[in-house]
Order: C-alpha cells, then structure tokens, then sequence
C-alpha cells in the first residue's frame, strides 16, 4: 500500500490530496467506539506552539565545501547515471538503486541490506541525506561523497575496486564525456604496467595479491586514481542532493499555525495533532528527534533488546569513529576541498572513549511511515512495534552500562499511539521531482 502512494503522490495537488485522504484513513481506523474528546480541538499552548515551530520548514539544503561540485548540475546528472548503473559492481548486477530504490523512498523495505551478501545493517532511505551532519548508522563518514566510495568497495555491497569502476566509466562514451568534461582527463588506465586492472586498494585478507599490486604502483598513480574516485563519490553527492521531496502535510500545518490560519480541515488530522503534542510534550521525542529534520545530528543508545541471533554485538560509533578517522576520504583529508573547514576540524573534537560504544545516529523521520523496517539492524517490522517499544521498553537491556538514562517507559493508551503514529504519518512527503527519481533516458537526460 505504501508503495503505491509513493508512486502516486507526485508534486500535484492530487497527490497531496490522496495524502490527506490516506493519513485520515489511516487514523479513522481507530477503534470504533473512541470516547468522544477525540474529536475536540487541539489547542496550542505559547511554549508548545513554539516547540513545534522549530520543527518546520526544512531550510535550504546546506553547503558541502569539502565538495566543489556539489552544487553542479552537469555533476548532478552523472551521479545519477551512477547511481542506477549496475555496471559499478564486480558482478554487473548491483547498484545504489538496488538497496536504495526511488520506488521505496530509496529504501529497501528490507531489516538488513543484501547485495553481492547479506548485510548486517538496515538500510536507510536517502531522501533528505544531504542534511545530515555525519553518514551511516556509526557516522563513519563525514561527507555524502566520502559516504558513496565505500558500498562500492564492500565485498558483501558491490563488490568491486576504484581502479574497475574508473576503467567503467572510461569504457562508456556518455560517462567518460560527462567526467571529462567535469574533473578533465581520467588517469592513463590503458597502460596496464602502470595501473593493474587487478589492484585492489583495500585489502580482502591479510597477504591479498591484488592489494600488493596496489601497492607497488607509483604514488603518483595511486593518487590520481584515489582523486579520479573520490570525484564520482562527488557526483553521486551532487546527485543525492537533489533527493529533496515537497512540504509534507505536517509542513503546512506548522506553516498555518505559524500565520494562524490553521484551515478547515486542517492539513494534518485531529490525531496527528494529539500525537504531535505527545512528540513534543510527554513522550519527549523532541529531545533527541529535533529540528526540521528530526534528528539531533547525535549518536545514542536507545537500549534495543539484544538481537536473538547471538551475532557480535555491534559497536556503532565506537568503531564508527575509528574509521572515520583513519578514512583518506575525510573531510580533513587531501581529497577534500575544505581541508580546514569545519568538518574536518570536528573530527579532532570526536570523543572516541568506551562511552560510544554501542551508540547509533538518531535517524530522521522524515517519511519514517514510508520506511520500514526500522532502526539499525531491522529490528522492528512496522512503526507499531518501534512506539510499543519506547512505551513499554519491553525487552529493552538496562540502561546500565552506557545506555541513555534519559528514556524511561512512557506506558502509552493505545489512543495515544495511535495518535503518535498519525503524526508519524504525517511526515511522508511527496517524492522529489520525477527526472530525479529514474534511470536517464539514452542521450544522458
Ligand atoms: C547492498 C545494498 C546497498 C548498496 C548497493 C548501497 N547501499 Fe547505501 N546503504 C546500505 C546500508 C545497509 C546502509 C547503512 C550501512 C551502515 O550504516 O553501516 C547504507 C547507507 C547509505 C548512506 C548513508 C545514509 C545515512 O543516513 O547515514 C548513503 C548516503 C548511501 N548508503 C548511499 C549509497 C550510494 C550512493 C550507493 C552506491 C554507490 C549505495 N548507497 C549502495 C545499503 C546499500
Ligand atoms: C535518547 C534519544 C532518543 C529519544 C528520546 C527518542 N529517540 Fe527515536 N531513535 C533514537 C535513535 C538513536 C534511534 C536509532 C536507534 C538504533 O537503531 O540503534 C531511534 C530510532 C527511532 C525510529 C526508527 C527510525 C528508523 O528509520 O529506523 C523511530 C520511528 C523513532 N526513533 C521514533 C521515536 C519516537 C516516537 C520517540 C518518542 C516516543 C523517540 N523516537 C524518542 C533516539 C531517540
């Protein structure tokens, strides 16, 4: 069912229509016999309306000046012909499309990603990734395109190597235009002495043949290969930054409480309402999912039940931090163009103690209903689940050790999650514009 609405509700005022319909629907499948308060006004106290006007609207999608083409359409357009081709794999069967499919808000509908392997991670939606401060579940990233070189490399992700995916690009006439035309010319692959269409720059395994040959390569020619790669994690960025969808319903009716002309209906169910009152006051969601974008920026641990797999526990940012700081792709390196910004010196203020250990990013919820499974490795089927949790904190592991004291049961009336859950809801946007969501066309477009 989400599926099909995602794909119907376009920029149009039908889509936004069929939204509307939807979230009421959605909600009006409450229990019959509601008492009938549910049906009362909300109204707005100075200090809530205040804590829900900081949640709308999203700003401009922020500078990334550790990119210089982040901006650049031309740029843009790779990225995408990138980002849907299959032919970045070792295989030639996987692309970022395949776990991030614009058909399931560039999701998977999947608890752990699969590519070439199984993956032990849940993996997120793209839309809106631009505005996020640090990339994947541990932040081991620090720029969206630092972000994109690295499922390329992942054996159990795509599979294949900097030096097969720049030989790619350089064997097929519209890609090879298109960079050329952006970053000049592509290093001299042909002269295979000099760049091993076998050189594997990460090794598989200790003693791994095709990373000596990458290591016995000129430094000079390791360099302009590592710089020819970052530049196409650069246009996937730029690609990704056009991931924007429109106003959600919950947008519009923070912009109508903002002038005071709420509508009549008003953009967001009376549910939606109760339940972002709820977000904002009791339940204290806030605290963590805050500002347009729902989220602190900040890495936490929310005590999820252990996984009943027995797989190693996962150390999240602890690791996380690690290789972010041993990435050549940081923000601070030599392939950044903002060296001494302030991305990179973030990353001398990380603190890498033992009390990372276990912490994961607060995900935005944005389009959350569009989303599921849910949090880091799929542990929750449905948003019903994930609100029985924060309610109850059934099965959760004791905040001992380092876990958030800050969360404790909230023990929720079915109404109330019913009303969290319509507000949840109410944060799909429609997807961004349709040339942006699908393979191009031949001639590039
Ligand atoms: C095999 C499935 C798979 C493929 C292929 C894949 N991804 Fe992902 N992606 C994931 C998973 C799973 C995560 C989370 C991993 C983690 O946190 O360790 C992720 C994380 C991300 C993130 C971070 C989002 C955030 O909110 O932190 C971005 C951005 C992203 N991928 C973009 C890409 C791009 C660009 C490509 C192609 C170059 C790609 N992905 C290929 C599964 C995939
Ligand atoms: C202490 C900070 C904190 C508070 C408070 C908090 N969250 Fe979260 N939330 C997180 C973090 C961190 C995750 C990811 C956890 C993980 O995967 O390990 C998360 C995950 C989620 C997800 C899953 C999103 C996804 O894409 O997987 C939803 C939905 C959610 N929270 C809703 C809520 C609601 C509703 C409340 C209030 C009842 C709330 N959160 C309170 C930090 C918090």
């Amino acid at each position: 069912m989400t599926k099909r609405w995602c794909v119907r509700a376009r920029h149009t005022a039908l889509g936004c229509a069929a939204l509307l319909f939807w979230c009421a629907s959605q909600a009006s499948r409450a229990p019959a016999q509601e008492p009938a308060s549910t049906d009362a006004p909300v109204e707005w106290s100075a200090s809530e309306r205040a804590r829900v006007l900081t949640l709308a609207p999203l700003p401009p999608v922020p500078d990334d000046l550790t990119n210089p083409v982040a901006d650049s359409l031309a740029a843009a357009r790779l990225g995408r012909a990138l980002f849907f081709d299959a032919g970045l794999s070792r295989t030639g069967t996987v692309s970022c499309a395949t776990c991030h499919d614009p058909e399931l808000a560039f999701a998977d509908g999947r608890p752990t990603g699969r590519g070439l392997a199984d993956l032990t991670r849940n993996t997120p939606s793209l839309l809106g990734a631009a505005w996020q401060r640090w990339y994947f579940w541990d932040g081991r990233a620090d720029s969206l395109w630092s972000q994109a070189l690295q499922p390329i490399e992942h054996p159990d992700e795509m599979g294949s190597t900097r030096l097969q995916v720049l030989r790619h690009v350089a064997g097929k006439e519209t890609l090879r235009a298109e960079y050329v035309a952006l970053f000049g010319p592509l290093p001299a692959l042909e002269d295979q002495a000099r760049f091993p269409p076998q050189a594997r720059a990460v090794p598989a395994q200790v003693g791994d043949a095709q990373h000596q040959l990458w290591r016995d390569m000129a430094e000079a020619d390791r360099l302009a290969v590592d710089r020819a790669f970052s530049n196409l994690g650069k246009a996937l960025a730029a690609y990704q930054r056009k991931l924007v969808g429109g106003p959600a319903p919950f947008d519009q009716f923070v912009e109508g409480l903002r002038q005071g002309t709420l509508g009549n209906p008003a953009p967001i169910s009376l549910a939606a309402q109760r339940g972002l009152k709820l977000f904002v006051g009791k339940a204290d969601c806030r605290s963590c999912h805050n500002g347009p974008t729902f989220s602190d920026g900040e890495f936490h641990d929310v005590g999820l039940p252990v996984a009943s797999s027995g797989a190693r526990r996962d150390s999240g940012r602890f690791e996380g931090i690690q290789k972010l700081r041993a990435d050549p792709f940081n923000a601070a390196g030599i392939f950044s163009s903002a060296p001494k910004g302030e991305r990179a010196s973030d990353i001398d203020y990380l603190d890498s103690g033992g009390e990372t250990w276990g912490l994961f990013k607060t995900p935005s919820l944005r389009n959350v209903a569009r989303t599921a499974p849910y949090m880091h490795a799929g542990q929750f089927l449905a948003l019903d689940q994930v609100l029985h949790f924060y309610s109850t904190r059934e099965g959760a592991r004791p905040a001992g050790h380092h876990g958030e004291t800050v969360l404790e049961a909230l023990f929720l009336t079915p109404q109330e999650l019913l009303d969290l859950r319509a507000f949840l809801e109410s944060l799909s946007q429609p997807d961004p514009p349709a040339e942006w969501c699908r393979v191009p066309d031949a001639a590039g477009q």
